[in-house]
């Protein structure tokens, strides 16, 4: 089997900035699209352009900046919000225009009132008018989690041949398990006549907790886009994290899935994006928390000190952290405490370090952390100070 390249597709200033509060002014939305094209992203979504005249600048600013990859803008199944995200995008080297519609039934009934066949309708008008300005047109079909299988292939057909380059399937409320949203996929790859013309798209909501896995299904079961987010922030509970998706076909090379993200790049845009939209990054975020790499419990930090596999599956420095942490605390062992030490200069010897790690439990027993600073502090209370510094 060949490997397969993976797109990723950004949508951290779009889908991601509808976080309540987190609202980005356009200089900041170009600092992180800037970023997102150095990390190698393949499409950025800008934004919703017809939502705000904010919006609208913001797309067309980074359409104007971006070099390489593909900027998108967001639609309604209406002609003037294509009409506009095409204005927004007239400068980008490679623009698309990303529409689509609800097609649940709960969407078609409660929000449009209307049929299945008018919405199959209008979804194919909307892409033949978005082609009529770009080539590049992504539909999407909302909340396709919760959209019948057959009726879901019907629709794609028609955005098919009304041109779509690109189907998104999104979860929108999170609701699939990994194995039915996988089925999902491989149902329309399998009966959506004309799907060769086309590539399925993942766009998973986090809901349950199952964002990850459900875009990780969709690609091992054909798909070959995945919209995702910095730190998987988003709607409700987010969207799927974008260091996970590409930490996990990174880690699992047999699945011959890859993607052209600098995984080196993943901790510095997670910080950035932290720190411009004032959203703090829960510490056990897998692959950019802060405590992602830190290790607090004697038997880890033993197993660690000695090799680093033991209890790491990832190399910090393959995600852009410079080194593993040994965190000092009550529940630290004698292994860790010589290591941190050593750190800051004491070379301990056995019966050294017996006397030093009395004194350091007591203290840690006392503080949740012990740093550096702790550990000058302890060594010089000890009866064995003057024997350590004359060595
Ligand atoms: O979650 C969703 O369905 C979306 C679409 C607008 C693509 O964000
Ligand atoms: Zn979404």
């Amino acid at each position: 089997m060949s490997r397969s390249q993976i797109q990723i597709f950004d949508t951290t200033l779009r889908d991601g900035e509808q976080v309540p509060g987190c609202k980005l002014n356009t200089s900041q939305k170009l600092i992180i699209a800037e970023r997102l094209e150095n990390l190698g992203v393949d499409v950025i979504e800008a934004g919703f352009p017809v939502s705000s005249p904010g919006d609208f600048e913001s797309v067309s600013e980074i359409a104007k900046i971006i070099k390489s990859a593909t900027v998108c803008g967001l639609t309604r199944a209406v002609e003037n919000d294509i009409k506009v995200a095409a204005q927004a995008l007239e400068y980008a080297k490679k623009p698309r225009i990303h529409t689509g519609i609800g097609t649940s039934d709960s969407h078609i009934k409660h929000k449009f009132n209307t049929s299945r066949e008018d919405v199959l309708e209008r979804a194919f008008q909307a892409v033949s008018y978005a082609k009529s300005f770009v080539e590049d047109v992504e539909f999407y079909a909302e909340d396709a989690g919760r959209t019948d299988n057959d009726y879901l292939a019907r629709v794609c057909e028609a955005a098919i041949k009304a041109g779509a380059t690109v189907l998104n399937i999104p979860d929108t409320t999170g609701y699939c398990l990994p194995s039915e949203y996988g089925a999902k996929i491989k149902y329309l790859k399998e009966n959506v006549k004309g799907i060769e013309k086309a590539i399925l798209s993942c766009h998973c909501h986090n809901d349950l907790g199952l964002a990850t896995a459900n875009s990780i299904e969709g690609v091992i079961n054909g798909a070959r886009q995945i919209e995702c987010t910095i730190n998987g922030i988003g709607e409700r509970a987010g969207n799927t994290s974008l260091e996970e998706v590409v930490m996990i076909l990174k880690q699992h090379p047999y699945l011959k899935l890859d993607t052209n993200i600098k995984s080196q790049e993943l901790y510095g845009i997670s910080r950035l994006v932290s720190d411009q939209m004032g959203i703090y990054t829960q510490p056990n975020k897998a692959i950019v928390g802060s405590n992602a790499f830190a290790h607090s419990s004697g038997i880890h930090q033993d197993g660690v000190i000695k090799n680093r596999e033991t209890y790491e599956i990832i190399d910090p420095k393959d995600v852009g952290v410079t080194e593993s942490a040994i965190v000092l605390t009550a529940r630290s062992g004698r292994a860790a405490l010589a290591y941190r030490a050593k750190n800051v200069g004491y070379n301990l010897t056995k019966l050294q370090l017996d006397e030093v790690y009395s004194i350091f439990l007591q203290f840690a027993d006392r503080k949740k952390e012990v740093d550096d600073s702790d550990i000058h502090k302890i060594i010089e209370s000890s009866k064995v100070y003057n024997e350590i510094i004359s060595a």
